[in-house]
């Protein structure tokens, strides 16, 4: 069964427009999960722009699947999810210019910084994840620091819809290459109605971690059909 986490930001960015107390990320993911969703992503930004320290604790609380946490390899961070212990925590790049996540997380050049900040999730009981691009050098790295799941950028076949099919070929030969060293494989970032079904032919790719495409649409139809449309797109059964 392929896994759907939905991503709640782009709730709390509308929230914090505003420094109100709605649109509320729980009730919100709780939306999600009766759509299909399997668990709920947030990212906790060093700028706080837009999911707040309390959001997370709050998340772990009241959704029934799995909290997938994306941060910075950072003390700050580290000690924020020791406290709050998500299922998962995904290690991302974090610029504080970027206007969303640019690129994945260059595990070749920061092997030996991120390395300690790996071994405090794992020991804290937290599985973890690392945001890459889809190469075969990076893949072995996450493996080498005992991640057990890799999630794929997907950004550059979001936006060069006519580079896709031979990017799902990437993604093939990659994902194919991450599962066979045991890696649990994942995708997102840029993933929409429109182009997530062709990645899905791959029997390796587990799940997507997919956040803007459906809050934009829950603003036309609700959280909950919003998520159900792409549950379905992704062969799920809801
Ligand atoms: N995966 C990662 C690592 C991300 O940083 C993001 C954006 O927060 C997503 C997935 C979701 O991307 P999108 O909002 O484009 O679906």
């Amino acid at each position: 069964m392929r896994i759907l986490s939905v991503n709640v930001d782009h709730v709390a960015t509308v929230r914090q427009a505003r420094r109100e107390s709605f649109p509320d990320p729980c009730k919100m993911a709780l939306e999600a999960e009766a759509g299909g969703a399997d668990g709920i992503t947030c990212h906790l930004r060093s700028d706080r722009r837009h999911i707040q320290d309390d959001d997370v604790r709050r998340l772990k609380e009241c959704i029934n699947g799995e909290l997938n946490v994306e941060m910075a390899a950072t003390d700050e961070m580290v000690d924020i999810i020791r406290e709050i212990k998500p299922h998962q925590v995904s290690l991302v790049p974090e610029r504080p210019e970027e206007v969303t996540t640019q690129g994945g997380l260059d595990l070749v050049s920061r092997f030996d910084d991120v390395k300690p900040y790996v071994k405090t999730i794992v020991d804290a009981g937290i599985r973890l994840s690392f945001f890459i691009e889809c190469e075969e050098e990076l893949i072995k790295r996450a493996f080498d620091l005992g991640a057990s799941n890799v999630e794929f950028n997907t950004d550059a076949y979001a936006i060069n819809p006519d580079k896709r099919s031979d990017l799902v070929s990437v993604f093939r030969e990659r994902a194919r290459f991450a599962a066979e060293k045991g890696l649990e494989v994942h995708i997102g970032h840029g993933l929409d109605y429109d182009n997530i079904s062709p990645l899905m032919e791959i029997g390796e790719i587990k799940g997507a971690s997919i956040g803007f495409a459906i809050v934009a649409r829950a603003l036309e139809v609700g959280m909950r059909l919003a998520v159900n449309e792409m549950a379905k797109l992704m062969g799920k059964d809801v």
